[in-house]
């Protein structure tokens, strides 16, 4: 017999809204739903919008001033400053013992990554800067890639290709579907062109905390994983790899995931709040 997980409670004596009709009537059927805490606020959505301007600023930023030649420390210390003159703090610094404001992970690199001054960029390669701002308690995370002059055309298509990843999940996520949903349309899209996607790392619920129920896999089945209801905030940021999708831990930072076959990944990331409608981006 199949549990059912009661997330969603509606107190004792307390009147049951249209919302927890609906809710309910999902979490009776045994599907996995959100608890009310993972519903934000129209106020708290608000503040991870301004949040996520902040966080925009600084992408929009190192996209203006990367180049070959700069290293990953400087590409930090853009962001660290940034962050700070806006009144906001990086999330990562410190967190779990992370030492820098964001992660930069170049070419074989999948994701965190951690800035240093031995680090060059060159002409050719893929890098993904990563960057989580806190502004009043808020969380906002994103990430792009940044292509260091021409690089070759098929590590061209695999950034190309991740970014139509994020999009095609954003579009799969529907009022009242399911992260699986999500998972099951990127995996589709990155397959079709023949590459694969990373398992061992998700997206997450964000807002109120850097990491938050849900786990937003990016492969697969439809129908799965937890309830989408409208007023939650969480992540997609699929990586793309364009051999095996194995990874492993570097073992001497204990951060830097890295391909298995050491062939290119590439990653997206936005800040979504689920809507009636569908997926709105907090980190435009
Ligand atoms: N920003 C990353 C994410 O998308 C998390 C980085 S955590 C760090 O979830 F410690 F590695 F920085
Ligand atoms: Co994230
Ligand atoms: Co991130």
């Amino acid at each position: 017999m199949r549990r059912i997980k009661h997330n969603w409670v509606v107190t004792k004596g307390e009147e049951y809204t249209e919302l927890d009709r609906k809710v309910l009537s999902f979490q009776d059927q045994g599907y996995l739903c959100p608890t009310k805490s993972l519903i934000l606020t129209p106020e708290q959505i608000e503040g991870v919008r301004k949040s996520g301007i902040i966080n925009t600023g600084i992408l929009d930023l190192v996209g203006r001033e990367i180049h070959a030649g700069m290293t990953t420390e400087e590409i930090d210390k853009l962001v660290y400053d940034y962050t700070i003159q806006h009144g906001a703090t990086p999330a990562t610094l410190g967190y779990e013992g992370f030492p820098k404001s964001c992660c930069t992970s170049i070419n074989e690199v999948v994701c965190h990554g951690i800035p240093n001054d031995l680090e060059e960029l060159h002409e050719g390669d893929i890098i993904n800067v990563d960057c989580t701002t806190i502004l009043n308690g808020y969380y906002a995370d994103a990430s792009r890639m940044y292509v260091i002059g021409k690089t070759t055309p098929k590590k061209q298509k695999l950034v190309d290709v991740t970014k139509e990843c994020l999009e095609i999940g954003m579009e799969a996520a529907k009022p009242f579907g399911f992260v699986g949903d999500i998972g099951y349309a990127i995996e589709k899209h990155a397959h079709k062109n023949g590459f694969s996607v990373v398992r061992d790392l998700c997206g997450h619920g964000v807002g109120l905390k850097f990491h938050e129920e849900p786990d937003v896999l990016h492969y697969g089945k439809r129908k799965t994983g937890m309830l989408l209801v409208p007023g939650m905030v969480f992540t997609i940021e699929p990586m793309i790899n364009m051999g095996t999708w194995e990874v492993f831990i570097d073992s001497e930072d204990g951060w830097t995931v890295v391909t298995e076959d050491e062939l290119p990944s590439a990653q997206w990331e936005h800040t979504f709040v689920m809507t009636d409608h569908g997926l709105e981006i907090l980190t435009h």
